[in-house]
C-alpha cells in the first residue's frame, strides 16, 4: 500500500525579506523544477522499494514492508530549514543542503524487516548511500527510534541523468505509532507550556513500545522455527 502525503507547493506567494520581486520570481520558477526533479526521484525510489519487497516476498512467503508513505517537502519547510541553518534561500542551496526534499517512510512489521529492507537497498548497484543513522541501535534521548538513510539515485530525464538524494526512514508499525503521536505533541503544542513530566512519560512510552517490538519479533522467530523455516 502506498500513501502519498500530497504537498503541492504553492508557488504564487513566495515572499522573502530583502528580496526583489525578480529574485522571488526566479525562486518560484526554480522551485517548479526542484519539485519536478524530486517527485521523479520519489517515483523511482518507491518503485525500487516495491520491487525489493516483491522479490523478498517471493522468496520468504511474506512481505517485509507493511506500507510506504512518501512526500515532497513543502516550500515553506524548505525555506524554514535553510533559515534555521543560516543559509540564503536559493535554488542552489536547496540542491546542496536539503537532503530530504524527497522523503520516503517505509513501515515494516518487525524490526528484522527493517534491516532486511535496508540491506537490500544499500546493496543496489546504482544506489549510493550518503548517510546512515541507526536510531534503533542508538535511540534519540527522547526515545525516537527509526533507521534513516540518505541515498542518492540516478533519475533519467529526456536530456540528462540526475543523481538525486532521497531520505528514507524505515521503522516498525509500533515505532511509527510513537513517532506520529510524539510529532503531534512536539509541533502542535507550545513546547514551553508542556506540563511537567510529559517528556519523561513520552520516553517511557517509547521504551515500552520497543519492548513490545522485541516480543513480537521474538514470537515471530519462534513461530518460524516451529515451522522449520
Ligand atoms: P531534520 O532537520 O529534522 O531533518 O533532522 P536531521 O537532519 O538532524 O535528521 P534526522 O535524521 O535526525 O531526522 C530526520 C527526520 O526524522 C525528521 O525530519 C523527522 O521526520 C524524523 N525525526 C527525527 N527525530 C524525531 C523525533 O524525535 N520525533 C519524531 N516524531 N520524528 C523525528
Ligand atoms: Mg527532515
Amino acid at each position: 500500500m502506498m500513501v502519498e502525503k500530497t504537498n503541492r507547493p504553492s508557488l504564487k506567494n513566495i515572499h522573502l525579506p530583502n528580496s526583489t520581486p525578480q529574485q522571488e520570481k526566479e525562486l518560484a520558477q526554480g522551485m517548479v523544477r526542484v519539485n519536478h526533479l524530486y517527485r521523479s526521484a520519489l517515483k523511482v525510489a518507491v518503485a525500487q522499494m516495491e520491487i525489493l519487497d516483491e522479490e523478498f516476498a517471493t522468496l520468504n512467503d511474506r512481505s517485509p514492508i507493511h506500507h510506504i508513505e512518501y512526500r515532497i517537502k513543502t516550500l515553506d519547510s524548505i525555506i524554514d530549514k535553510l533559515r534555521r541553518r543560516g543559509l540564503e534561500v536559493s535554488i542552489d542551496n536547496i540542491y546542496a543542503h536539503i537532503q530530504d526534499v524527497a522523503g520516503i517512510r517505509v513501515i515494516c512489521s518487525f524490526v528484522d524487516d527493517i534491516y532486511s529492507v535496508a540491506n537490500m537497498l544499500v546493496s543496489q548497484d546504482d544506489i549510493t548511500v550518503i548517510a546512515i543513522k541507526d536510531y534503533i541501535k542508538n535511540p534519540k534521548p527522547n526515545g525516537y527510534r527509526s533507521y534513516h538513510l540518505i541515498i542518492e539515485i540516478p533519475v533519467f530525464f529526456s536530456e540528462e541523468k540526475k543523481n538525486l538524494r532521497v531520505e528514507v526512514q524505515i521503522r516498525t508499525i509500533a515505532m511509527d505509532f510513537w513517532a506520529s503521536l510524539e510529532h503531534d505533541v512536539r509541533y502542535k503544542v507550545d513546547k514551553t507550556r508542556l506540563p511537567a513530566g510529559i517528556n519523561e512519560e513520552m520516553l517511557a512510552c517509547a521504551d515500552r513500545i520497543a519492548e513490545i517490538d522485541r516480543k513480537m519479533q521474538d514470537m515471530y522467530r519462534r513461530i518460524k522455527a516451529a515451522e522449520g523455516k
